[in-house]
């Protein structure tokens, strides 16, 4: 039996039915493009959220994480936000928008416990929005295709727990393969598995620990410079989002905005150019230009979105010093979160070494995880 059955047993005294795994992201590269109908690519990681769930009689949820061991129970109905209610939201967020899109669960109990590390810009969140709604579509027989777990998994981000997020995290959750970066359109949602058959390359993810106060407001701020942009645009050119302009489009429109405007817009349409390169790149193998994409997209964040900070911006100039690493750059929202590295394998060490002085330097300590592509959303087998 699986941790996540175990756990479930002794809390419940009886087995789970059904047992989900649903992983944690990075994205390899396409930041603050999603929101803006634009490509991302990311890959699923091989760290998890496990969810176990089993029918109970009555309709109400008991949901036990381990890892905060904490139990909450709430009824079906008239669920609501509630601050102190923390992790439990995502369930109650999941619950509720399944019943309001009409789909029939009863009640049940659920256990879950994980590896993604929480508020790492690794999106621990989706995956357990993910999880849930997946679990309770196995268990209930709901009949739910996978993209619409990912939307049912952002609404209840965006609506229920409040948080404005795009499509990438859910969506990578539930779409990752094995050895494979996944190319998403983020408008119309269609997507391309991109082989990344790792030889002699390794992906390392380099987790700041900054605390990550400033994350919600600050995006919600850009997301609105984006929106001002494109009634601008609009103006002279057909287009619903930034997705639908260029850099000449851009370039006549400049003087109309303010300089920190100008800046964001830039940044998103040349970030879909490079997610489209990144992607030809990476089908011919090419991980140099790979790399070299990763180094302009960081930049791109840095300057233009402003959406670094000191400790991102130095764990990815020492990357780039070193020897043997093809590209690095911050990756997800930003303003702390982790970086991710693209290098070969004998290089890790001399990574290790150069990143050696971030605690004396910043206060903390970096976590590093070697990442692989994995697999999306799935019932484990126990
Ligand atoms: C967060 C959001 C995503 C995306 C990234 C930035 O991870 O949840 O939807 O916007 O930031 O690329």
């Amino acid at each position: 039996m699986s941790a996540v059955s175990n756990f479930h047993l002794e809390e419940f005294n009886e087995k789970p039915e059904i047992v989900v795994k649903a992983p944690g992201r990075v994205n390899l590269i396409g930041d603050h493009t999603d929101y803006n109908e634009g490509f991302v690519l990311p890959m699923a990681i091989d760290r998890y959220i496990w969810i176990a769930l089993s029918r109970r009689k009555d309709s109400h949820i008991v949901a036990y994480s381990v890892d905060h061991n904490d139990v909450k129970k709430f009824g079906l109905q008239n669920l609501r936000y509630r601050k102190e209610d923390k992790w439990a939201n995502y369930i109650k967020g999941i619950v509720s928008v399944l019943e309001k899109k009409g789909y029939t669960i009863g009640g049940a109990n659920l256990t879950v416990t994980g590896n993604v590390p929480e508020g790492a810009g690794l999106s621990s969140s989706a995956a357990l929005e993910v999880g849930v709604a997946y679990a309770f579509d196995g268990l209930f027989e709901l009949g739910i295709d996978k993209i619409e777990i990912a939307k049912i998994s952002q609404e209840a981000e965006n609506d229920f727990v409040g948080v404005k997020c795009g499509i990438m995290d859910q969506l990578i959750s539930v779409l990752g393969k094995s050895d494979h970066a996944v190319f998403i359109d983020t408008r119309t949602l269609d997507f391309e598995y991109i082989p990344l058959n790792l030889k002699s390359e390794r992906i390392v993810i380099t987790n700041s620990n900054v605390p990550r106060g400033l994350v919600d407001s600050e995006y919600n701020k850009r997301r609105s410079e984006c929106g001002r942009c494109v009634e601008v645009l609009k103006e002279r050119k057909n287009g619903s989002a930034l997705r639908d302009y260029s850099f000449e489009d851009l370039r006549e429109i400049m003087g109309l905005l303010p300089e920190s405007v100008r800046k964001r817009c830039m940044h998103v349409v040349d970030e879909n150019r490079r997610v489209i390169d990144a992607k030809e790149a990476l089908k011919k193998g090419d991980f140099v230009t790979f790399g070299r994409l990763m180094n302009r997209s960081h930049e791109s964040l840095r300057d233009l979105y402003e959406v670094s900070c000191p400790e991102l911006d130095w764990l990815v100039k020492r990357a780039w010093e070193t020897e043997g690493v093809y590209g690095s750059r911050m990756t997800g929202g930003g303003f702390g979160g982790c970086t991710v590295t693209l290098l070969r394998d004998d290089a890790i060490d001399s990574y290790k070494q150069a990143i050696g002085q971030y605690e004396k330097i910043f206060g903390f300590r970096p976590d590093i995880y070697i990442a692989t592509p994995s697999q999306g959303v799935e019932v484990e087998v126990f």
